[in-house]
């Protein structure tokens, strides 16, 4: 395989571990996962997620990463170059990488905010639950607060991308991932110790089976491709940095730990608050912008433990703003031969014009529907119900039955100096397992069964 000359590569080991994590940690952790677990039966759910992870997430991400480090290159051209008729998978996932940051972006500029204000104290000036529900609707739909915070972000996530991939990409990761680790056990301990604590994680980790159903699987494994970040060409970009010598197995192995660690101490954190001041757990964006300030409302140094946590949310929601960039700004840098300064800000610009339009749909542009749905939830929907499975699904059929097995083998193993004892199972995963449930998924999604 030709490999591109003058490319950044990651520097240690450690780098690609980090910089992979800080992908797929992120608001799908810390705000999705507690909830979705804790309304499909809690414990259940947890161990159908983590078999979803080990059996499907998993064998997924090591083949979207032998397809990036194999080629080198951005996610349309490592499919290209593998096989042409195959470069519709490297469109899907530029393509679902924009529409992702289309609402990814407007949900990262309320956590800026609520940081901002949990700063400020201004947070800190209500009281019940119900006036924390109408300063967030408010705040939502107003034409222009979402939309300078969601500015802001995108500013942020084009500075680090602007400034490469080692100066940018790899060093945010390595200050960023720590911090937010040393937040989010500093906040399970101050969760742990609450009154009531233990009906929180009671709720969480209580294995009701009564609740699973054919669909708890699907939504498993829906959230479980969200969270890791596969199936969109994320990996695949950032794996087309990696070092030869960088053991694919073993950093996917870590990578996919590292963010179900995250998920579950994310639940530590939210469950025993919940739960201590004896309010129900709701829906998602709903639990981390009402329920939560409320809770810390009532609590002693509230403005600080609001402005760590929404500082949490900022951290995970940035790494994974800055793949997603990363996966169009290497794609339109090398496709369409601009330099990266101008593929960035292209990115930039195209994903705040498409982000501001989905910030204003929840209010002044709410008439504006696409399949009956606001644009915000149409994007949410579109690359979640849609896009995500179809790029997981054909990354499998690709890889398990498309691609030459010595260049899979080859990645794998690092030209044969690694020993790889269950090849046999991971290819029996991608080839049958993977495709098969992935089609069922995307049959439900459509509304077949
Ligand atoms: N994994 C990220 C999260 O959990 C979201 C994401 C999806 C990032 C797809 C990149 C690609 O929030």
């Amino acid at each position: 395989m030709k490999h591109s000359q003058h490319r950044a590569t990651l520097g240690g080991k450690l780098s690609a571990v980090l910089v992979a994590a800080g992908s797929s940690v992120g608001l799908g952790n810390i705000w999705r996962f507690p909830y979705v677990a804790g309304d499909n039966g809690g414990g259940a759910f947890l161990v159908i997620y983590i078999l979803c992870v080990l059996l499907l997430g998993l064998p997924l991400m090591v083949a979207e990463f032998s397809v990036g480090r194999a080629t080198h290159r951005n996610a349309v051209g490592a499919y290209r170059a593998l096989d042409r008729r195959w470069s519709f998978l490297g469109y899907n996932g530029v393509v679902a990488a924009f529409l992702i940051l289309g609402f990814y972006f407007v949900v990262s500029g309320w956590t800026a905010e609520y940081m901002v204000h949990s700063l400020t104290g201004e947070l800190a000036r209500y009281s019940t639950a119900e006036e924390y529900k109408s300063i967030f609707d408010n705040f939502i739909r107003n034409p222009w607060r979402p939309v300078l915070y969601t500015s802001l972000f995108v500013l942020a996530t084009h500075f680090v991308i602007a400034l490469g991939v080692q100066k940018g990409i790899e060093r945010s990761a390595k200050v960023l991932m720590p911090l937010l680790f040393v937040i989010l056990i500093a906040l399970s301990i101050h969760s742990l110790l609450m009154p009531h604590g233990g009906d929180g994680l009671r709720f969480f980790f209580r294995p009701d089976f009564s609740k699973v159903t054919p669909s708890t699987v699907l939504v498993a494994l829906g959230q479980a491709f969200f969270s890791l970040s596969i199936g969109i060409g994320t990996m695949v970009t950032y794996a087309s940095y990696f070092k030869p010598d960088t053991n694919l197995r073993h950093t996917a192995l870590n990578v996919t730990i590292l963010d179900t660690l995250v998920a579950v101490l994310a639940g530590v954190v939210i469950f025993p608050a919940v739960f201590s001041v004896g309010i129900a757990p709701e829906s998602g964006p709903s639990l981390v912008f009402i329920t939560l300030p409320s809770i810390f409302n009532g609590m002693p140094w509230s403005m600080v433990w609001s402005s760590v946590f929404f500082l949490l949310l900022v951290v995970a929601a940035l790494t994974s703003t800055i793949s997603l960039h990363e996966v169009i700004t290497a794609y339109v840098h090398e496709e369409w031969h601009l330099s990266r300064r101008a593929a960035a800000w292209a990115t930039t610009a195209a994903t705040a014009v498409l982000a501001a339009a989905a910030s204003l749909s929840l209010g002044v542009l709410g008439r504006w529907t696409v399949a009956g749905m606001n644009l915000f939830d149409s994007l949410d929907y579109l690359t979640a119900n849609i896009l995500l499975p179809a790029g997981g699904f054909f990354t499998c059929v690709f890889v398990g039955w498309r691609l030459d097995r010595r260049i899979l083998r080859a990645q794998i193993t690092n030209d044969g100096t690694l020993r790889f004892r269950i090849y046999g199972l991971f290819i029996f995963l991608l080839r049958y397992v993977c495709p098969a449930v992935l089609l069922l998924i995307f049959l439900d999604n459509l509304g077949v069964f």
